[in-house]
């Protein structure tokens, strides 16, 4: 992964990811099954046919037993046993018959456990067939997956002509010690991860596996297999430290690789056992090709940096470098943007990793950083400061991993290993266009252990790039799965949408409550609303309330509790006489004015409205300055469900209008009003929530001690937290809070001067709107 290294641990890397998002345009097209047959160059060297050409690497001899023969033994041979250079057989007892997997059923064995005389016959039945055909005899369970590209490496890098017995080395667990009958300096290799002979090992055992069953000491066929190497091929499991990484067996049973596979144990091993479900062997493979995928994305990485840094020599610059011919008619990209051969952007992935691949000339282009330490700060949210999301979490331990891999792809030589303990912090931010660029203060551990030996903490700086990738689209074909007259409506559909189309006719599937709406009856939703003074205000309400819910006959009731407010009284009469007029208009029985005689509390308003009600209604305490349009009443109606959850949504409110240029004049609601700029998401308002009487009433209700604009509903919400009701929190964007100027009065205290004044500030504007406005004016604010 090394793209460019300062010293020892000031690594550049780059690491890939690739996107499955926007883009589309650039959508480049596999399809499935068909294979390019242009690579001449590595014809002509032969290369290509290499792996095709030398079949006769590995016999793998699979221990399996009648039961397992449809499950196990054939996830075996569908995954990795394919790609084995070499064969694959299957050894159960006499009788076992398949049609999914080439088999041997060994004459006088049964499946009964231990399976030493299917081990010992198996080999003597390898020895017999193929001894002089093959290398290299893997005796392996049906338990057990290899890495068959990583295997291959492995054994070619070893001479098979002499004497070898691998494997991860055993001398039986501290109960079993001394009663394996092993000498202090003898071993044996463990059966489980799978144990590898030599051809010469082979031929040296073969002839006398039949006397060795006779003499067997412990039950265990691996510790017998290992006696048995040792007296005739006079040869011991190799001793050595990392075969326990390269044969890696995990502790947990069956549980073993059936969650989390990012594990630096996963991805450092050859072979993994025990994996017990046929259905995680096909998962382990997926991941595993994956891992591959990945690898060989980064090569090309390197290539297409290579190419760039090489052409830039000879005066290329990278963006012209598709058009480029190298002589006439031989162009450096053969196939065009678009066409199957397509090599990917130059342009983009020929950029070499660092910090400033990317140069912005406008301040918007300015990438940020996030900072990330225990928790997030960012610049993105009202909250400066929040946990580290799961993905990005999964990201830094992704990028680490790679990183820690990296920084010990030397240990060996250099005789020590660098362990990670934590990030201490780091800094990150994506473009686009490019990837991801990470900043980490990394501690580690740094243990010496040949020479000089020591044990120190280090921390040390990473400097990560990810690069993305591309997008790649790949069609499947479903045939099973969607209704036919679903793929023919979708025919036509260009890819994307097609997609869209597919995965959206799925869900509709699952989720039956989007099917259409109307088939059932709608809970009605009775709005309580508290209302001093603010006429116009009010006028806009009802019209907007007439208009979603009267006339599309929603099935819904309006409480308003009016005060009348010192300071405009004519707002009292003027908002009873519109009531009227609507009710009048309409013949409508569902909307009602409480007055009551005393000062305004929105708590006390609320109880008032609630005391109207009955047990089972569904109530929603609403304020005047907010709109909504219906899909936010269907939201309150399936967010909201009696004796179980309560609805708090997170509304999104508009900034000061003057500021906007006019769009912040809203007259209805669409999708397109929120944006950055318009208006924010009021994280910390709980004042709108819908909930059932009976659960208002069995949590107690509001605290009626507050005058005001107070903090009833904080404290409601806190008692709603401390019981076993479920909150339902989340963004609603059919609900939106219209800007009304604040007015701070000169002779508050202090302090609630300040607060009012940054309530003033914070609904002024988007920042970049004011940073517009300061940079627009600065004179002024001298
Ligand atoms: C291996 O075992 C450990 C402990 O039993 C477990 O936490 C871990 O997830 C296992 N690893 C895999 C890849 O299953
Ligand atoms: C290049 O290709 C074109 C058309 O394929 C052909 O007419 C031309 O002669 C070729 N030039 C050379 C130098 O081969
Ligand atoms: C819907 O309401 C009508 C009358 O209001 C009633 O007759 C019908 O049974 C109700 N349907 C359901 C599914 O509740
Ligand atoms: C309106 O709501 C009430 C109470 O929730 C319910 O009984 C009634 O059936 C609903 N009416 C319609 C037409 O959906
Ligand atoms: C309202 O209250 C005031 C004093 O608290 C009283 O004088 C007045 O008569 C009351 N009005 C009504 C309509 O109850
Ligand atoms: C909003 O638009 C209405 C009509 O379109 C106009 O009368 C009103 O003055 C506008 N308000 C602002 C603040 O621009």
């Amino acid at each position: 992964m090394a793209v460019q290294k300062k010293r020892i641990f000031k690594v550049f890397v780059g690491i890939l990811i690739g996107i499955l998002a926007s883009h589309l345009s650039n959508t480049r097209f596999c399809k499935n099954g068909e294979k390019r047959k242009d690579s001449r160059p590595l014809q002509l060297l032969g290369v290509e046919n290499m792996r095709a050409f030398n079949k006769n690497l590995l016999f793998v001899g699979v221990m399996t037993a009648a039961k397992y023969l449809d499950t196990r033994a054939k996830s075996v041979y569908d995954t990795w046993a394919s790609e084995v250079s070499g064969k694959v057989m299957f050894f159960s007892s006499e009788g076992s018959y398949s049609d999914h997997v080439p088999l041997v059923a060994l004459p006088f064995v049964d499946d009964s456990y231990p399976p030493q005389r299917k081990s010992f016959m198996m080999l003597k039945y390898i020895h017999d067939h193929y001894a002089d055909q093959y290398e290299w005899f893997l005796r392996a369970d049906d338990d057990v997956y290899m890495r068959t590209d990583k295997l291959e490496e492995l054994l070619r890098s070893v001479d098979s002509r002499k004497p070898w017995f691998i494997g991860q080395t055993g001398r039986g667990n501290n109960e079993e010690f001394g009663q394996l009958s092993l000498d202090s300096d003898e071993n044996f290799c463990m059966g489980g991860p799978g144990i590898i002979l030599s051809r010469e090992t082979l031929k040296r055992v073969a002839p006398h596996l039949e006397f060795c069953l006779q003499e067997l000491y412990t039950t265990h066929e691996d510790v017998e297999l290992g006696r048995c190497v040792r007296k005739y091929a006079g040869i011991s499991c190799t001793w050595s430290y990392e075969m326990q990484v390269i044969f890696y067996h995990n502790q947990s049973g069956e549980s073993a690789f059936s969650s989390d596979l990012k594990q630096k144990e996963v991805h450092r091993a050859i072979t993994l056992h025990p994996v017990k479900k046929d259905r995680h062997m096909y998962r382990l493979h997926k991941y595993i090709k994956g891992l591959n995928i990945q690898r060989l994305q980064q090569s090309s990485l390197i290539l297409h940096r290579d190419m760039a840094a090489s052409m830039s020599e000879l005066g290329y610059h990278v963006d012209s470098l598709s058009n480029v011919e190298l002589a006439p008619n031989l162009s450096l990209f053969p196939a065009k943007k678009g066409t199957p051969g397509y090599l990917g952007d130059t342009n983009i992935l020929g950029v070499p990793t660092k910090l400033n691949r990317y140069t912005p000339h406008t301040l918007e282009n300015v990438l940020e950083w996030e900072m990330v330490s225990k928790t997030l700060y960012s610049h993105r949210d009202l909250n400066p400061r929040k946990r580290i999301g799961s993905s990005l979490k999964e990201g830094l331990s992704d990028v680490t991993r790679e990183v820690m891999e990296l920084i010990n792809s030397y240990s060996k030589q250099r005789g020590r290993v660098i362990e990670f303990k934590e990030i201490l912090y780091g800094y990150w931010r994506v473009n686009p266009i490019y990837g991801v660029d990470l900043i980490l203060d990394m501690l580690l551990v740094y243990r010496k252990y040949r020479g000089h030996k020591m044990t120190v903490q280090v921390r040390r700086h990473a400097y990560v790039q990810q690069t993305f990738t591309g997008i790649f689209v790949r069609e499947v074909s479903n045939t099973h799965h969607p209704s036919q007259h679903q793929l023919s409506d979708a025919k036509h559909l260009p890819l994307h949408k097609k997609i869209v189309h597919e995965i959206l006719s799925k869900l509709n599937a699952k989720l039956p409550l989007l099917g259409k709406s109307g088939a059932v009856n709608k809970t009605n939703i009775n709005f309580i609303l508290p209302l001093s003074g603010r006429y116009d205000v009010f006028k806009r309400f009802l019209a907007h309330y007439e208009q979603m819910c009267i006339l599309q006959g929603e099935n819904t009731s309006l409480y308003v509790i009016l005060y009348k407010d010192e300071k405009s009284p004519q707002d009292f009469t003027n908002s009873l006489k519109l009531v009227d007029d609507l009710k009048s208009r309409y013949q409508l029985e569902s909307v009602k004015v409480v007055t009551p005689n005393d000062t305004f509390s929105r708590g006390r308003a609320l109880q008032i409205g609630v005391d109207l009600l009955q047990n089972e209604d569904l109530m929603l305490f609403i304020d005047v300055d907010m709109i909504f349009d219906r899909s936010s009443l269907e939201r309150i109606r399936r967010n909201t469900v009696i004796k179980s959850k309560i609805y708090f949504p997170i509304v999104y409110s508009l900034y000061n209008p003057r500021f906007l240029n006019g769009h912040g004049n809203l007259s209805r609601i669409s999708q397109d009003v929120i944006d950055e700029t318009r208006g924010f998401w009021r994280q910390f308002g709980f004042g709108i929530v819908s909930l059932y009487k009976s659960d208002y009433v069995d949590l107690g209700g509001f605290n009626l001690g507050i005058k005001g604009w107070g903090y009833e509903d904080v404290t409601f919400c806190d008692n709603v937290v401390k019981s076993n009701m479920k909150i339902v929190r989340a963004v609603d964007p059919g609900l939106i809070h219209v800007y009304h100027d604040v007015m701070c009065d000169e002779h508050l205290e202090i302090e609630q001067k300040t607060m009012c004044l940054g309530t003033m500030a914070n609904t002024m504007g988007a920042l970049r709107t004011l940073q517009k406005v300061f940079l627009e004016y600065k004179n002024l604010f001298r």
